[in-house]
């Protein structure tokens, strides 16, 4: 059986840690579920599935038919479906439409929004249809074009300031889960210690309740540069181009079929 948010919440009653992955496709969710806590379709896939620059330009429609493939392969975690940019954050009737098609169609326990203050009141209407909400903080991926890239956020105090209060926020305002993105390791154990609620961290250091990356990164698949924070448990790039290259010379040569 799926995990519960509740479940996930007595994991860090316990101490125990909250092992998360992304997913986007049936063949790696399939192979992943039994060792995850929690399977995220994340708009990480604009990246690492469609190759472009920034999660900005995935679609509404892309993150659903992601998600319902993943669906049919997860049994045992949580299963969360990532909101793309500008599918939740133009009206509080506009993110609630979008995120009721997402439960609807794709089966997901739960959405992941990236927080700023102005969605705070949106997490307990979201609440109030039945829905549990994901608060990402910190390094926000659909902030991009504010960072000018993918950098580190809290890096003056005023930074640590607005993150931890957003966080904290968060989870007065309903939020089930934060996921801390590109923080110093201190903020992150600052409120994974303040709030009931796991933290789940990337980039964020050892002290959150759980850790998440993006699984083709630590699966060592896609050609974009590691992140500094990815260990690589393996390198699948180097075995597919090596089984590629002996069906290749196979074939050449009339050895195959
Ligand atoms: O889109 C994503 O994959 C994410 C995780 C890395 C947290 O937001």
């Amino acid at each position: 059986m799926r995990k519960s948010i509740l479940d996930l919440s007595i994991m860090k009653s316990k101490g125990e840690k909250i092992v998360a992955l992304t997913s986007y496709d049936f063949q790696t969710a399939s192979i992943l579920d039994e060792f995850c806590d929690f399977i995220l379709v994340g708009d990480s896939l604009g990246n690492v599935f469609q190759g472009q620059d920034t999660t900005l330009p995935v679609t509404l429609e892309e993150i659903i038919y992601h998600a319902k493939i993943v669906d049919r392969a997860i049994s045992n975690a949580h299963f969360c479906v990532d909101m793309p940019f500008m599918s939740y954050q133009s009206s509080d009737h506009v993110a609630l439409e979008n995120i009721g098609r997402v439960i609807k169609e794709t089966n997901a326990q739960s959405i992941k929004i990236e927080m700023n203050p102005s969605l705070l009141n949106l997490i307990g209407k979201i609440n109030m249809i039945g829905i549990p909400v994901v608060a990402h903080v910190g390094l926000c991926p659909q902030s991009y074009n504010i960072y000018g890239g993918y950098k580190k956020q809290g890096k003056n105090k005023s930074d640590r300031d607005y993150i931890y209060e957003l966080a904290v926020q968060s989870y007065q305002n309903g939020a089930s889960i934060i996921v801390i993105e590109g923080v110093p390791e201190n903020l992150a154990r600052q409120i994974t210690k303040d709030i009931t609620i796991p933290t789940i961290g990337i980039g964020a250091g050892g002290d959150t309740d759980g850790q998440i990356l993006v699984a083709e990164d630590m699966l060592g698949i896609t050609p974009l540069p590691r992140p500094s924070f990815v260990k690589s448990y393996s390198n699948l790039r180097d075995n597919i181009k090596k089984s590629a290259s002996e069906y290749r010379k196979d074939v050449k040569k009339k050895k195959f079929p």
